[in-house]
């Protein structure tokens, strides 16, 4: 049931606040997270991470989480790569896997090669009663509820809820975080769907954004640090619904061989809150319109005054704390596919050649 929406990634979308509300609650009891289960990251020397896809852009981001907050080193790796290099485990590695079905057949690959051979098995799941969660020591659940849309969404942002939880809890264990700053962070958390619920506010900004973007033939994506996996989401989403070309690229690697293809046929989406790499990526965004490239610029009200007044466009979001803006860049990733796929007339729920659960390779 599509609850009065033309489709069911769209009642996804807008569900975000409301899951993402019910899975703190279901994590926290006051300022303490519960897993369900004891992990002690103080024992933990090294996390390898393996998913397929969306999931994989979400192990991709909580890397930059867990490295940065709880100085824990970490391997996010694609499945069907990962299951074949049969990489060595050493001592002290606990292998994560993230799937919202829990039965994608290259991942559940890669998690029984890791039985026996990792210190422990954990998953971050949707489906609670699927073949990961069953078979791993530890599954966390999202709770994003069932998601019918093929393409991804508040899965991927219930997946980054619950990874950012982990990342926390890893960098108290690890003493990397005072109780005091846990408090802190956990408190922005709970504000964030309230702050969703602003963003999807600008949804018209957004859609009038994405009927320009569905007319061109290839658009980039641009983002550093914790951007640069919303940037590979972004290219991901657009191109899986609407069937327009997307790539992502980490902005720093624009001046080694994508910057070619700009000119001002190529819309370029830039992610950059008003963060310590805004700076860096204004000037990829100079070197992206010197050269005639269209920049549609999502970030912060700071970031929209910083970047100068040659920007194609700007898609402009509440500011939050740094390390909570991959859970919000997300809607706008999503909407921008989703409106572009809207105005180009595609399938949006049900996507060409594609299935909601890959159960064979
Ligand atoms: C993209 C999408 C896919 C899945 C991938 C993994 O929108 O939905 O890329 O993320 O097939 O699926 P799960 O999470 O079920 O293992």
């Amino acid at each position: 049931d599509k609850s009065g929406y033309k489709h069911f990634m769209a009642k996804e979308i807008a569900e975000q606040p409301s899951v993402l509300a019910d899975a703190l609650r279901a994590y926290l009891d006051g300022d303490t997270i519960r897993l369900g289960a004891d992990i002690d990251f103080a024992r933990i020397e090294r996390l390898t991470m393996v998913a397929c896809g969306t999931a994989y852009y979400a192990c991709l981001t909580a890397k930059y989480w867990f490295e940065t907050l709880a100085g824990l080193p970490v391997e996010a790796d694609i499945a069907s790569e990962f299951r074949y290099r049969e990489p060595p485990l050493t001592p002290g590695t606990a292998a994560l896997f993230v799937s919202q079905s829990g039965e994608t057949a290259d991942t559940l690959a890669a998690l029984r090669y890791c039985k026996g051979r990792a210190d422990r098995v954990l998953s971050v799941v949707n489906v609670a009663e699927s073949s990961i969660a069953r078979e791993s020591d530890v599954a966390l659940p999202i709770h994003a509820g069932v998601e019918i849309g093929v393409a991804s969404t508040k899965a991927f942002t219930c997946q980054l809820n619950v990874l950012l939880l982990l990342a926390l809890k890893a960098a108290v264990d690890r003493g990397r975080m005072t109780e005091a700053e846990l408090a802190a962070t956990l408190g922005e958390l709970r504000g964030l769907p309230g702050v969703i619920n602003a963003a999807l506010d600008r949804d018209e900004t957004v859609a009038m954004a994405a009927r320009a973007i569905a007319e061109a033939r290839d658009v980039l994506f641009l983002g550093r640090g914790l951007m640069y996996p919303l940037a590979l989401e972004g290219a991901l989403k657009l191109k899986e619904i609407s069937y327009v070309h997307a790539e992502a690229y980490a902005s720093g690697e624009l001046k080694h061989g994508p910057i070619a293809l700009i000119d001002k046929t190529v819309p370029v989406v830039v992610m950059a809150p008003r963060d310590r790499l805004f700076d860096k990526t204004v000037s990829n965004m100079q070197e992206v319109m010197a050269r005639g490239g269209r920049v549609l610029l999502i970030t912060d009200a700071a970031g929209a005054a910083e970047a100068g007044g040659d920007v194609w466009r700007t898609i402009v979001l509440p500011e939050v704390a740094p390390v909570l803006t991959p859970i919000l860049y997300a809607l706008p990733a999503q909407l921008l596919a989703y409106h572009a796929a809207v105005a180009k007339g595609t399938d949006v729920d049900q996507p060409r050649n594609l299935a909601k659960s890959v159960t064979v390779e």
